[in-house]
């Protein structure tokens, strides 16, 4: 049975970053909150540690994972050619969700943190729990998403306890995550920098301090992304997801068409849509606040799964800031497709 330990973000929690650490130094993993969703952490130097995340998950072995550090020095342990426009980066972005990827310093991580690839992801993550733990620990942590793959990444400790009770000894609970979708991934060892994954640090605050950057995530699906994760069904709820444009009309048409098929529908979309006839609706946020769609999409996602929905229709936001990496993975979860009446 998995235990849950709630971490007040404000108070001393020595003794309950003490049954972290002592976990994972012995071998074992914990999973923890960043400001993006929760991690499932192992020692980012012991293989057999790794191993026990790519079990509980349930991931694929060619995924490599996100290796986080408590201070920035740390990354040069570990990563080398670190340009000076990184270090610009991690200077402006750093506690804070961009994971950059760089060479690696072969021989340091173990090999089933980077498999298949001479590169090294690392991030210091923006949120007291994760470096209280980091700190506490004195060593990186090789952390994925806290969920099953598949699923949509954790944002409360309950959608980690949800998913791997019983397979993990330990969830520290810091409460709901702040930012709601996962770090970008920006990969500096092409010329301009690529952003393999779009995430919490947003395109424009990536080129506002390096100027533009290429992104393999505009054109969805023309060749095979080297970002591996990005490869796999990701996000997805039970029940099949359309996206559908933001005009009130074209929804409501679209409820009616599903009803009269004999379908149940959940809506996920702004506040300002409301139910809209559905069966189900999930508020995000208010419409053109890409932030707070952010930070409620997972939960949605997850609440539809508590529906007997037959489909779910997600409405479609606009592109700008992290709306970019909200799309990303509404796009995913539905599988490309658009709710066409
Ligand atoms: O916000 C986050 O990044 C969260 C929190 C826990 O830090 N972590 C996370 O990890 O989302 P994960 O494993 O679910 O996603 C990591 C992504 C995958 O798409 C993986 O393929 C990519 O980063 N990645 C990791 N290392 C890479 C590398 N060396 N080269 C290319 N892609 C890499
Ligand atoms: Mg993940």
């Amino acid at each position: 049975e998995t235990k849950v330990v709630s971490v007040d973000n404000f108070m001393d929690n020595e003794r309950n970053y003490k049954q972290a650490v002592d976990i994972l130094k012995s071998g074992g993993v914990v999973a923890f909150p960043t400001e993006t969703v929760y991690g499932l952490g192992a020692l980012a130097t012991d293989e057999l540690a790794v191993q026990k995340i790519f079990e509980a998950k349930g991931r694929p072995s060619d995924n490599p994972l996100i290796v986080h550090i408590g201070n920035k020095e740390q990354v040069f342990n570990y990563a080398t050619d670190i340009s000076a426009d990184a270090e610009k980066l991690m200077d402006m972005f750093w506690p804070g969700p961009l994971t950059l990827v760089f060479h690696k310093i072969p021989g340091v991580i173990a090999p089933n943190v980077t498999p298949g690839v001479e590169t090294v992801g690392v991030r210091m993550p923006d949120h007291p729990v994760a470096l209280g733990l980091l700190r506490a620990l004195g060593e990186p942590l090789a952390a994925p998403s806290a969920n099953r793959s598949g699923k949509p990444s954790p944002t409360e400790a309950a959608h980690v306890h949800k998913d791997l009770d019983g397979l993990i000894p330990l969830i520290l609970d810091g409460g709901q995550t702040g930012v709601g979708v996962e770090s970008t991934v920006l990969d500096m060892t092409t010329i301009p920098p690529t952003i393999l994954r779009p995430g919490g640090t947003t395109q424009e605050m990536i080129e506002s301090i390096v100027g533009p950057v290429n992104s393999e995530t505009k054109s969805p699906g023309e060749q095979a992304p080297r970002s591996p994760g990005m490869k796999y069904l990701h996000y997805a709820p039970e029940a099949p997801l359309y996206v559908i444009n933001y005009d009130v009309d074209k929804i409501y048409a679209a409820i009616d068409k599903l009803h009269a098929e004999g379908k149940k529908v959940a809506l996920i979309g702004p506040d300002e849509l409301g139910v809209s006839g559905a069966d189900w609706y999930f508020a995000i946020g208010v419409a053109g606040n890409n932030e707070a769609m952010a930070t409620n999409l997972y939960g949605a996602l997850r609440k539809c799964d508590l529906t007997e929905a037959d489909l779910i229709l997600a409405v479609e936001t606009d592109l700008a800031g992290v709306g970019a990496a909200v799309m990303n993975r509404l796009m995913k979860a539905a599988e490309g497709k658009h709710f066409m009446n």
